[in-house]
């Protein structure tokens, strides 16, 4: 048997993905919210896993946030992947320039020698802004190439944590809290039942993107996250879940 066979990790993973309906679960042992450590495990999975999924001709639409940073700095090619492109699946949210999906998407381009585009639009639009934004030829060509991705590689939130990471408006705050807002992911909310609590109009990827997308592959862990992923995987469009121990036993227990 395997280390991970001996630490009953296989078979947790096994139950994880027949309760989601997932087409593949990869458990790294551990909780990554109280060990640094456990989260660089949890980032090489999840390099591993993307490898596995690219092929030639690919558009990778990738979010930000701390765990997708450590899947970029993780993520290697012995040759160069030419033909990839990597795009940010939204827009700016305004943090730390080192968790901005566009950051992610550059270093995981220069790192397995991809080609990457990014998107210089804040996250956060209104209507109109929207609508003139994308009467910009430059950035309606860079938003058709993140909507035409096949693969979507994205973190999970806990809701109200993200919403102030987002600088959500307080009365936007006050409307998710009480219509049961538990997760964020790609800059939506979900309740506990995986129906989505809010949403804006956005430069990046729509829901009808990542319902249409050949494959999602989701990326979080720690135990304080199990609810929220556990509620991101009842939405039910990912097919990939990367996680660690802590999440996928609080997974079990709220299912
Ligand atoms: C954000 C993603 O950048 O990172 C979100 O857009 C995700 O979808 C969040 O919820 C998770 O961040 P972290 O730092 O907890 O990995």
């Amino acid at each position: 048997p395997t280390m991970k066979e001996l630490a009953g990790l296989t078979e947790l993973e096994e139950r994880i993905r027949s309760r989601y309906g997932l087409r593949k679960v990869v458990i790294v042992s551990g909780d990554s919210e109280a060990s640094e450590h456990v989260k660089r495990e949890l980032g090489r999975a999840g390099a591993q896993v993307l490898r596995g999924y690219m092929a030639p001709g690919d558009v990778v639409a990738v979010t930000g946030g701390t765990t997708m940073a450590h899947v970029a700095g993780q993520l290697s090619s012995q040759r160069p992947l030419a033909d990839i492109r990597f795009v940010p699946a939204r827009g700016g949210l305004g943090e730390s320039v080192d968790y901005q999906a566009n950051t992610i998407v550059s270093t995981m381009a220069k790192r397995t020698g991809a080609q990457y585009r990014l998107l210089h639009v804040p996250d956060h639009l209104g209507e109109e802004a929207y609508q003139s934004l994308m009467q910009e030829p430059n950035i309606r060509e860079i938003v058709e190439v993140i909507r035409s991705a096949r693969i979507v590689l994205h973190g999970i939130g806990d809701a109200m944590v993200m919403a102030r990471r987002r600088k959500e408006a307080e009365p936007a705050v006050a409307a998710m809290r009480s219509e049961g807002a538990l997760a964020e992911a790609f800059g939506f909310y979900f309740d506990r039942s995986g129906n989505v609590v809010h949403r804006m109009p956005t430069a990046g990827l729509r829901l009808e993107e990542i319902q249409t997308a050949e494959v999602v592959i989701a990326i979080a862990g720690g135990r304080g996250k199990g609810e929220a992923i556990a509620a991101v995987m009842r939405f039910g469009h990912d097919d990939v879940l990367i996680t660690d121990e802590a999440a996928a036993l609080e997974m079990l227990r709220t299912f």
